[in-house]
């Protein structure tokens, strides 16, 4: 994870701080908690990156709450981009080869390991759309703030449409 560190806080901007933090928290996850992933089995791996993806969801949530809801500040939204894009850093290597769908309860589509770089790119998509939001000024209106989520939204969407089984 070379870019665990590569943010400096910025001043000014929504995620300024936050990131820091946020980057700090993932390597002491990184050097704490790779041992024990190892032993764990698909369908271990499976339940696992989908408590990561809820969490992803959880995020999401605080973003409409703020949005729809007036509910937090434009700090909790950045605090929850922050924890989402520790949270995604840690997911392509969760959907490892023989984790599809029949594996526990994986939704996971074979198409997955068919064109594994272009699933992956799916992640650095959403990487970026986050950044976006840590980059808003803390002056950010909701405007801006609902057009940052919506892209964050989309590319959930996009790698859901292809990769995700429909229910
Ligand atoms: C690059 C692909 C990709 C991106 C980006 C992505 N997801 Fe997912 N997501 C998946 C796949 C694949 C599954 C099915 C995983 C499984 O069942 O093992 C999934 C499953 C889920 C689930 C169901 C978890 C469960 O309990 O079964 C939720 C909720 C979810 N994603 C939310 C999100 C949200 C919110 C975002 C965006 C902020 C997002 N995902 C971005 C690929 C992606």
């Amino acid at each position: 994870m070379p870019h665990a560190f590569r943010e400096v806080p910025h001043r000014g901007r929504l995620g300024g701080m936050i990131r820091v933090a946020a980057g700090l928290a993932l390597a002491g996850a990184l050097l704490g908690g790779t041992a024990a992933h190892a032993a764990l089995d698909p369908a271990e791996v499976v339940k696992a990156r989908q408590q990561d993806m809820k969490k992803l969801g959880g995020g999401m949530k605080v973003f409409m709450g703020f949005l729809k809801d007036d509910k937090g500040t434009a700090q909790d939204v950045a605090a929850a981009a922050a924890a989402m894009a520790a949270v995604n850093k840690g997911l392509p290597d969760q959907f490892t080869a023989g984790t599809a769908v029949g594996v526990g309860e994986s939704e996971a589509l074979p198409v997955i390991w068919q064109e594994n770089a272009k699933f992956r790119q799916g992640f650095t998509d959403l990487a970026q759309a986050l950044d976006k939001i840590l980059d808003l000024p803390t002056t950010a209106d909701k405007a801006a703030i609902g057009q940052a989520v919506q892209a964050v939204g989309g590319t959930c969407k996009q790698c859901h449409e292809t990769y995700r089984q429909k229910k």
